[in-house]
């Protein structure tokens, strides 16, 4: 009889991490980061997630140090990450230290496309570090970044 396929069992959740100011989405520049509010985005993951049996922890903070924090707890606690920096992408050398102390799949999202943005947003620390970079889709970039990272924890 032919063997069915198995998916990989993964326990630990994804860490879903947001930086600063993404706090205000839905209010802030939404011609920019669109109406959709950290909250919707926290439902649309977890409920992504769980479609690919997968838990979720979903944190924002605008303080770096928190960020770093969380980075070095999911280098036990997760399955691997999924990154919204937001202005600490393109400033923080030490975000990008800790990213490479983390060993577990690491997504990038951003909701515009820093590529098409001022200058000093087009270099990155975390995609130095990243398996993959989802960007310029909105609120969907985070749902995209969920598939993207179930398929690299069940290998
Ligand atoms: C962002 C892009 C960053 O350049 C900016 O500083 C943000 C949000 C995004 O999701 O598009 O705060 O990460």
């Amino acid at each position: 009889m032919a063997k069915k396929a198995q998916s990989k069992q993964v326990s630990l959740p994804i860490y879903v991490l947001n930086g600063p100011t993404l706090n205000l989405l839905g209010e802030r520049e939404p011609e920019i980061y669109g109406r959709t509010t950290l909250a919707e985005i926290s439902k649309m993951v977890t409920a992504r997630a769980k479609a690919h049996g997968l838990a979720v922890v979903f944190r924002q903070s605008n303080h770096e140090g928190e960020l770093i924090d969380w980075v070095q707890e999911a280098r036990k606690k997760s399955c691997g990450v999924i990154l919204n920096g937001a202005a600490f992408t393109h400033t923080s050398i030490a975000l990008y230290d800790a990213l490479r102390a983390l060993d577990k799949p690491l997504i990038e999202v951003h909701l515009s496309n820093p590529a098409a943005r001022e200058p000093f947003r087009h270099h990155s620390y975390v995609s130095r570090v990243a398996n993959g970079v989802i960007c310029g889709l909105g609120a969907d970039g985070y749902v995209v970044a969920v598939d993207a990272i179930s398929k690299l924890v069940k290998g």
